[in-house]
């Protein structure tokens, strides 16, 4: 009889942008698999932040938020739209909101405070216990899960990165400007990789995904061989 495999815990770092998301659903599809969204909490608290006027400008009340951190509850609860889950702040439905631009250029900010770093790694951590989890972000595979058995960091050109952006926002009718774009990813890029807290940098035993020249479809099979490899020889 054929062994079942075990459900492991798939970790997906990275840069802004390089189509993480994407990737990290179609390979939890692809598995069955539960998919997290770690860079959705964090977008939920900036947006919590906002509301009270914590954070503006890209500067944030960091002790304030610290304060407000235990009114906040984030959960995830399954979509039937899109088949996947969606983001809920203190039960209110956040999926579209948290995606605004003004969450996007305060949300750096709010991620380099390490008492919010706790808190949200802590719930992950919770999340992704039983396994069967792909885990998207910055630190999952050093931080969260340094014990992952298998993780990735993906890269993609900046400009490549920022077209993406782009043709993701015209899609959703939502404003967008190129230049705009560019110099929001460009910045996240700087705070992310050079904060104190939990910088984004390449876990040692991750395996690199440039996907700058790869389609989603060619990803999914590179990732296939990936899989196949690690689990026969475990
Ligand atoms: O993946 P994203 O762009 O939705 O993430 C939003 C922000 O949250 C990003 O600027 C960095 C931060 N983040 C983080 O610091 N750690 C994570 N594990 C995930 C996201």
């Amino acid at each position: 009889m054929k062994k079942r495999k075990k459900k492991i815990i798939i970790t997906v770092d990275g840069y802004s942008s390089c189509g993480k998301s994407t990737f990290a659903k179609a390979i939890a599809t692809e598995l069955g698999y539960v998919y997290i969204d770690s860079g959705a909490m964090y977008r939920a608290v900036t947006l919590f932040a906002l509301r009270r006027g914590l954070v503006a400008g890209g500067v944030a009340d960091e002790q304030r938020i610290l304060e407000v951190m235990p009114e906040i509850t984030i959960t995830f609860k399954p979509d039937r739209e899109t088949g996947f889950s969606a983001t809920y702040l203190n039960g209110e439905k956040v999926e579209r909101e948290i995606r605004d631009r003004e969450v996007s250029d305060n949300v750096s900010p709010v991620s380099t405070i390490a008492g919010v770093r706790a808190r949200l790694v802590e719930l992950q951590r919770a999340m992704g216990k039983g396994g069967g989890v792909v885990m998207d972000g910055r630190d999952i595979g050093t931080v969260v899960f340094p014990d992952a058995e298998l993780k990735i960091f993906m890269t993609a050109r900046p400009e490549v990165r920022a077209q993406r952006r782009y043709l993701e926002l015209v899609s959703k009718g939502m404003p967008a400007d190129f230049g705009a774009v560019m110099r929001n990813i460009t910045e996240r890029d700087r705070i992310d990789s050079s904060r104190e807290a939990s910088p984004l940098r390449k876990a040692d035993d991750a395996v690199e995904l440039d996907n700058s020249d790869m389609t989603p479809e060619e990803q999914i099979i590179w990732f296939r061989k990936l899989y196949k490899k690690r689990t026969d020889e475990s």
